[in-house]
């Protein structure tokens, strides 16, 4: 029989056992000292890129040019995609404007996403969970839009809280500083912005703006929440039903097509005009489905040059 492991430990036997984490606590502090600073400078999550307040070094004097909402319809399962996503929009640079970046999703079906979420939401408090059935073309896009006045009613102090809000998928990547410099000129109201479809058509009335990722003003949005019309015409391919509820009531006189800055990853052998070869004047490209063309899309846009030397690592 052995009696050792029973006997009362000492003082110093619970310091030497201890010390292990003490020492892991502290190379945690050391090694990402960033994630307090952000934490506690801002009192946000990381991927909010708020200009607005210039309490902090960070963040530019001048009186921001707008406030956007990218509201990023993704599933709840897609843990991966919205751990790049605020990877690369954490290391935009930084832009004269408030845009907050959410994720948006129907309704949770399974136990493990309501844990795996929930510890989302208590670390980067960015996702949106609408009260509808998981869907892509049966209205979530309607969910959304309609949704937005009220969960954000008051909460700019005004019944304004953005100037404008987008819906993206989430195999897109926006250049937020060409994003905020396309929009900085653009109508505030009655504003309809994106990528037209058809592909090779110019005419952003002619006839609606890809799914990829398009932008409403404030008051469109409202309308949407307030009006029949696109009550009434929710289900159907999203990104046309938002043209057609636009012509239905008259709106959106204002609208900015965004090509050729905005795009269809390239491909060799492109199937429609959508695609085109990458170019440094870009707004967004879309249709990153995996890992290997986001890296060619970052490495195009030279966002690994932030990376310094050391003797830590050797990626050549
Ligand atoms: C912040 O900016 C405002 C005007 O934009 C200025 O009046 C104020 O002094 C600035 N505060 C600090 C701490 O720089
Ligand atoms: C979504 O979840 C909420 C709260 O759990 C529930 O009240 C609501 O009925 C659900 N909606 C749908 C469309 O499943
Ligand atoms: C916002 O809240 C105020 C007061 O709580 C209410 O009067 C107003 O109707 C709400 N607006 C919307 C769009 O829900
Ligand atoms: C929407 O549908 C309802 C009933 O389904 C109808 O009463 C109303 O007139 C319709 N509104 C529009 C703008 O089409
Ligand atoms: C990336 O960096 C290279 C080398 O400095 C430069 O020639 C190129 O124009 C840059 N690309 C973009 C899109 O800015």
């Amino acid at each position: 029989m052995n009696s050792i492991g029973f006997t009362k430990p000492s003082i110093g036997t619970i310091i030497l056992l201890l010390l292990p984490f003490m020492l892991l606590a502290l190379i945690f502090v050391v090694i990402y000292p960033n994630e307090f600073q952000l934490q506690s400078l801002t009192g946000i999550a990381p991927v909010i890129i708020t200009h607005a307040s210039n309490s902090t070094s960070f963040f530019s004097p001048e009186k921001p040019a707008f406030r956007l909402l990218i509201g990023i319809l993704t599933l709840p399962d897609h843990y991966e995609r919205r751990h790049l996503l605020r990877l690369v929009y954490s290391l935009e640079p930084p832009v004269n404007a408030v845009i907050d970046v959410k994720f948006v999703f129907c309704n949770l079906t399974k136990d493990d996403q309501r844990v795996l979420v929930a510890l989302e939401i208590i670390r980067f408090d960015d996702i949106i969970i609408l009260d509808c059935p998981e869907n892509m073309n049966d209205g979530k896009t309607y969910t959304y839009f309609s949704s937005l006045p009220m969960l954000f009613n008051g909460s700019n102090g005004d019944d304004k809280p953005y100037d404008y809000v987008m819906k993206a998928d989430d195999d897109i990547y926006f250049r937020l500083p060409r994003l905020v410099e396309s929009l900085k000129e653009d109508a505030r109201e009655d504003m309809y912005y994106g990528f037209v479809i058809p592909c090779d058509s110019m005419d952003p009335f002619h006839d609606y703006m890809s799914g990829m990722g398009y932008i409403l003003s404030w008051d469109l949005v409202q309308w949407i929440s307030s009006s029949n019309i696109p009550r009434n015409n929710s289900v159907g391919p999203e990104d046309m039903m938002t043209g057609k509820w636009m012509t239905l009531g008259q709106k959106a006189k204002n609208r900015f097509n965004t090509k050729p800055a905005m795009y269809d990853f390239p491909i060799p052998v492109p199937i429609d005009t959508c695609s085109h070869e990458f170019v440094p004047d870009t707004i967004a490209v879309h249709r990153l489905k995996d890992n290997p063309k986001w890296a060619r899309t970052l490495k195009y846009f030279n966002v690994t040059d932030a990376l310094k030397p050391s003797k830590l690592y050797h990626i050549p």
